[in-house]
This record gives structure tokens, C-alpha cells and sequence, in this order.
């Protein structure tokens, strides 16, 4: 079986993602993060959330998804440049992306093709119960359009002097014509985009800054360092508002991709809003009386794109299993070695055996305590060799035993997933001792 195959049935059987509508027969380019799914996606959002936070004059927005299509119009989303080229077969009528065919047929069944045509990308709606041309509306196909329509609103509340930065996460859609590689693509996903409003001579540090801090996080999290690369788009691939932009890449199971972008984007977006809107928004420095449209240097990563990344990078088999004492010899082991901080379930609590209610009922008490502070799994089902696996499979940190040593000294054993090293610890000092083993700097 391929990686990435392995990787899309790990995350349906333990939880992580399911496809959507799936008893529907699943909604082409959509899917539903499950329980474990959740966990690991708000853990990235939190991460990222306080890598931002450290930075000096960030403050946070939560725009609303529909917004007057006129900011749409004037962001240029509704126009030739947020539109892909449609090339369809003619004897399968597979659908693809024009940059997606090297050659002048079908990569399926080798049929003839059809000549490109534009296909816009933003999800149309209707506000109100009349569906006519003057109802519809869009589903935000970018966070950060709802950032410069509040810029004003934003600078003027919180007092804010350039240069400063808006952070936000949201959803956004996008009707991909082709959406693939599991949930690298897909119409309905998460951003979380920062916008950094500086003046135009100090963009260009400030991209550079932005560019160093991105990565930085990216390997704070764990992401190996081969893994990722930096690429600059040339002038014809960029976004139609981007005077420089850089990709972020990771090499997923499939090869090299976009992970996050980094932008300058000049002054395209405050001065096409001041033109459409008729609002002046032009920055006054009461200092120099300079009145100017401040450039924008933006970060913009998916949530999904991003998880899907850490999930390739933590994903190991161990053929013939780590343990050599235990007939897990014969089998393939996965092991999830997910960074700390992002790991779905931090600590699960496991009774040696379930047939001695002393054990269950001290360990369920134990996990009652834990649930307070960390995210937990109680499990006593099975040899305990096998339930040390299923936690190593879904990147557990700490595995805690509760044998009957511990009726007696009132301690467990703490299994670290990475070492699988173990050590005994007193009941009464173990969630100071869990909270240190889990602090992140
Ligand atoms: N505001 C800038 C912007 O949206 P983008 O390069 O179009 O720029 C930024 O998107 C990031 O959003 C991408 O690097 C990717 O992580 C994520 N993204 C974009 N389209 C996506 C899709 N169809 N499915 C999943 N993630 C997507």
C-alpha cells in the first residue's frame, strides 16, 4: 500500500478524518474531522495562535464568512484572476486543471480534450428568499478580505500605529475543479492568515521577517528539516495581487507542494477597497504628516494542508515492532510521533489487567483527576502490549500503568511513546510531574 494511503486509512479507522456525507456515498472534496481529528487540528490552530500572540502588535478578528459581494469585485476574486483553466475529456469527461496536463490528452483514458476555459473559483450563494442575480453572494474564498474591510475599524479601536498585524482563522471556499490528494485540496477548508500593515519602505524586512518566523515554527513543531523548502514564484505563477511571493513547501507522500504562502501583496488591496468603497484608506503618520496606502505582507497557511503535513512527517512503521520481548515481533508497528503540543491525546490511562476491580476502579480515578488538566484515554482492552501500540498509533505522549504494585505504594509506571522508557512516579506528585513532561516553551 502507498503512504498516503496508509496515512488516509490510519486516519479513518483511529478517527482523525472521515469523508463527508459518507452513508451519502461521500461529497466530492469534503471532509469531517472526527474526534481525534479535532483534537490535533485545534492544537495546530493554538500553536500557531501563540507563535502569533508572541509577536509584538498582533491583535486577533473573527470576520464573518459571507461578506457584500462588492468586496469580492473589488478584491478582483469575481474576475479572471481567481479563475482556473477547465480541460475536459471528451470520450470520460474526467475533469482537470490546465497546468495539470503535460501533454494535449486525457492522463486517464488518453481521450482528446477540450480547449481551457475559465472556471472562477468562489462558491456562490443567495442571501434572502429570492434566487436572482441580485440575491447572490459568495462564501469567502480568503480570510484576510474580511481584515482589510475592518482595517480602519480595527486601527482606529485598538489604537494602532503602523506597523502592526491582524491575525485570523477561519473557514474558506473554494470551487476547485479538481480536489485530490485527501485532504491536501479540498473545497471546504481553514486558514489561518496574518496580515502585517507596514509602511511601503519596510516591506521588504518585513517579508524577510515573516519568512524566518514561519519556518522557524514549522521546526519548533517538529517538521523534519529535509522536509521543507522555501520556493520563489516567478512573476507568471503569482496570485494576481502578489509582488513577491514565496511558498512554504513540504514533501508529502505525493512529492514537493504548498504548504503556506507568504505575500507581499503592496498596496493592491486597501487602495482597490478606497477606490470601490469610496472610504479613504490611507494611513496618516502624525509624526512625518505622511499620508500613505501601507503595504501588506501576509502569511496565509491551511489548517488541513498544514495537519496533513504533520501527520506525513510523524508518520513511522516499525517492521517487526520496537519490542522485541512480546510477539509483536512478526508485525508492523506505527508509531505517530507527533510533536508534544500537537499530539491528539496527551496521557491515557491504562489498568494492567480489567478482570481486578482494585486496578480499574484506582485507574478510572486516576483518569477522572488527569481529564482535568490534559486530553485523556482510559483503555482496558487487551494484553497491555497491544494497547501501548494503539496509543503509539495515534501519537499518545505518555502511556500510565496501574498495577498492583500500585494498590500497595499508590504510584504507576509512565511510558514515554518516544523511548519507551519507564518510570515510576507517586500518584500524588503526577500531574506536576505530566504538566512539566508536556510544558512547551
Ligand atoms: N490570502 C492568500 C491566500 O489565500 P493561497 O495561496 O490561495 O493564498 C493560502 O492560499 C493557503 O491556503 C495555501 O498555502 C494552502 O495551505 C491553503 N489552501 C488554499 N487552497 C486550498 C484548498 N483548496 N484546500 C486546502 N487548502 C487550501
Amino acid at each position: 500500500m502507498k503512504l498516503v494511503q496508509k496515512i488516509i486509512s490510519l486516519c479513518k479507522r483511529r478517527g482523525f478524518i472521515f469523508p463527508s456525507s459518507e452513508i451519502y456515498g461521500g461529497f466530492g472534496g469534503v471532509y469531517d474531522f472526527g474526534p481525534l481529528g479535532f483534537e490535533l487540528k485545534k492544537n495546530i490552530k493554538e500553536a500557531w495562535l501563540k507563535a502569533m500572540r508572541k509577536e509584538e502588535n498582533i491583535v486577533p478578528l473573527d470576520a464573518a464568512i459571507l461578506m457584500a459581494p462588492a468586496v469580492w469585485q473589488a478584491s478582483g476574486h469575481l474576475s479572471a484572476g481567481f479563475a482556473d483553466e477547465l480541460i475536459e475529456c471528451k470520450s470520460c469527461h474526467k475533469r482537470f486543471k490546465k497546468e495539470e496536463l503535460k501533454e494535449e490528452k486525457c492522463p486517464e483514458c488518453g481521450g482528446e480534450v477540450t480547449e481551457p476555459r475559465k472556471f472562477n473559483l468562489m462558491m456562490k450563494t443567495f442571501v434572502g428568499p429570492v434566487e436572482n442575480e441580485t440575491t447572490t453572494a459568495y462564501l469567502r474564498a480568503e480570510t484576510c478580505q474580511g481584515i482589510y474591510v475592518n482595517f480602519l475599524n480595527i486601527m482606529n479601536s485598538m489604537r494602532l500605529k503602523i506597523p502592526f498585524g491582524v491575525i485570523q482563522i477561519g473557514k474558506a471556499f473554494r470551487n476547485e475543479i479538481n480536489p485530490k490528494n485527501f485532504i491536501f485540496r479540498t473545497r471546504e477548508f481553514e486558514q489561518m492568515e496574518m496580515e502585517w500593515f507596514c509602511h511601503p519602505k519596510e516591506a521588504n524586512k518585513f517579508f524577510d521577517y515573516w519568512t524566518t518566523q514561519r519556518i522557524k515554527w514549522y521546526y519548533d513543531l517538529g517538521i523534519k528539516k529535509e522536509n521543507l523548502r522555501i520556493r520563489e514564484v516567478p512573476k507568471e505563477e503569482r496570485a494576481h495581487y502578489a509582488r513577491r511571493q514565496i511558498d512554504i513547501e513540504y514533501r508529502f507522500p505525493f512529492g514537493w507542494k504548498e504548504i503556506e504562502g507568504i505575500h507581499n501583496r503592496g498596496d493592491w488591496d486597501l487602495r482597490t477597497h478606497s477606490k470601490h468603497s469610496g472610504e479613504d484608506l490611507r494611513y496618516f503618520d502624525q509624526d512625518t504628516k505622511e499620508k500613505y496606502f501601507p503595504f501588506i505582507i501576509e502569511t496565509s497557511v491551511g489548517v488541513e494542508r498544514c495537519l496533513f503535513a504533520f501527520l506525513s512527517d510523524a508518520y513511522q512503521e516499525i517492521e517487526g515492532g520496537r519490542t522485541k520481548t512480546t510477539k509483536a515481533t512478526k508485525e508492523i508497528e506505527i508509531l505517530l510521533k507527533l510533536h508534544k503540543s500537537l499530539a491528539p491525546i496527551k496521557v491515557a490511562v491504562l489498568p494492567l489487567v480489567r478482570n481486578k476491580s482494585e486496578l480499574v476502579k484506582k485507574a478510572k480515578e486516576i483518569y477522572k483527576l488527569l481529564k482535568l488538566y490534559f486530553s485523556c484515554d482510559y483503555d482496558e482492552t487487551g494484553s497491555i502490549g497491544r494497547r501501548y501500540r494503539r496509543q503509539d498509533e495515534i501519537g499518545t505522549v505518555f502511556c500510565l500503568t496501574i498495577d498492583f504494585e500500585s494498590l500497595k505504594q499508590n504510584d504507576l509506571t509512565i511510558r514515554d511513546r518516544d523511548t519507551m522508557a519507564q518510570e515510576r512516579v507517586k500518584i500524588e506528585n503526577l500531574v506536576e510531574i505530566l504538566k512539566e513532561k508536556l510544558k512547551v516553551e
